[in-house]
């Protein structure tokens, strides 16, 4: 299936809805590695602005200077998110994927300070709690792909951090996008971490197929929807105190 240059919209449509079609990770991950020389022509062509979007969100909301925060890209693909965040002066960049193909695109550009091949839901990622000012997860968070049990991995963010994730709001995603807010509840019931952004965007990219166009309940001119959500961890002291406090009774 790879091609030296990325296909029509029709091709790029057929190959993105090959992709969420696919059921098992393992064959996702490999079919990232043979798509990655054309992935970001595709997704352009897709008019795919996750990245823009989730960086414009977490770079509002993150305090101090760029220079000085360490940010870690999960499932960071060919580096689309790098390159948005590298824009602001965003240099401390780590970044990991479970695809090889994927990581090689991402090398040559030199984005990264530092590379892994990690899959997420099978391995820890590879740095201790509470290293890095912030964290996303970007066009990840799907079926086959991130499973929502692999989300307290993000326990490498640093107290008083931010996570940044995104996911698709079609109709094809509904299931597991439930599956990631009763997940990301969880997390805050837990005093883990406090909500501060869910930013619903209608125009997220081209949809895959008339389907979800026509019958989609978010498809709008074409286009389908998607979310970015912003969390912040909470620090030791302040977990305790919304453990301490009064929770309301449980429903019937
Ligand atoms: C749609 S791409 C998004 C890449 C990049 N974040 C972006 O927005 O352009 C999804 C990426 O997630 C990676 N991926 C999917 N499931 C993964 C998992 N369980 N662990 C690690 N990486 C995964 C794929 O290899 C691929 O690079």
């Amino acid at each position: 299936m790879a091609q030296e240059e990325g296909g029509s919209l029709p091709e790029v449509r057929a190959r993105v809805r090959a992709a969420h079609g696919i059921p098992d990770l393992a064959q996702n991950l490999h079919f990232y590695d043979r798509w990655a020389p054309d992935y970001e022509q595709d997704v352009a062509t897709l008019q795919y602005h996750a990245p823009r979007l989730a960086v414009d969100c977490l770079t509002q909301a993150l305090p101090g200077p760029p220079h000085s925060a360490l940010i870690l890209d999960v499932a960071c693909g060919t580096g689309l998110v790098a390159a948005e965040l590298r824009a602001p002066g965003f240099l401390q960049l780590h970044g990991v994927d479970g695809s090889p193909g994927m990581l090689e695109q991402a090398r040559a550009p030199s984005l990264y300070q530092r590379l892994s091949l990690c899959t997420l839901g099978q391995e820890p990622l590879p740095s201790p709690e509470g290293t890095f000012n912030a964290v996303l997860i970007v066009g990840a968070l799907s079926d086959s792909q991130v499973p929502c049990n692999a989300i307290p991995e993000l326990r490498v963010t640093k107290p008083g951090g931010l996570v940044c994730l995104t996911t698709r709001t079609n109709s094809s995603n509904l299931q597991y996008k439930e599956a990631l807010e009763a997940t990301l509840d969880r997390m805050e019931q837990a005093g883990t971490w406090e909500g501060l952004v869910a930013w619903p965007v209608d125009r997220w990219e081209l949809a895959t197929s008339e389907l979800e166009v026509v019958s989609g309940i978010s498809a709008k001119d074409g286009f389908i929807s998607g979310i970015v959500y912003l969390y912040r961890k909470r620090k030791a002291t302040q977990v305790e105190e919304v453990r301490s406090s009064p929770q309301p009774p449980a429903g019937p």
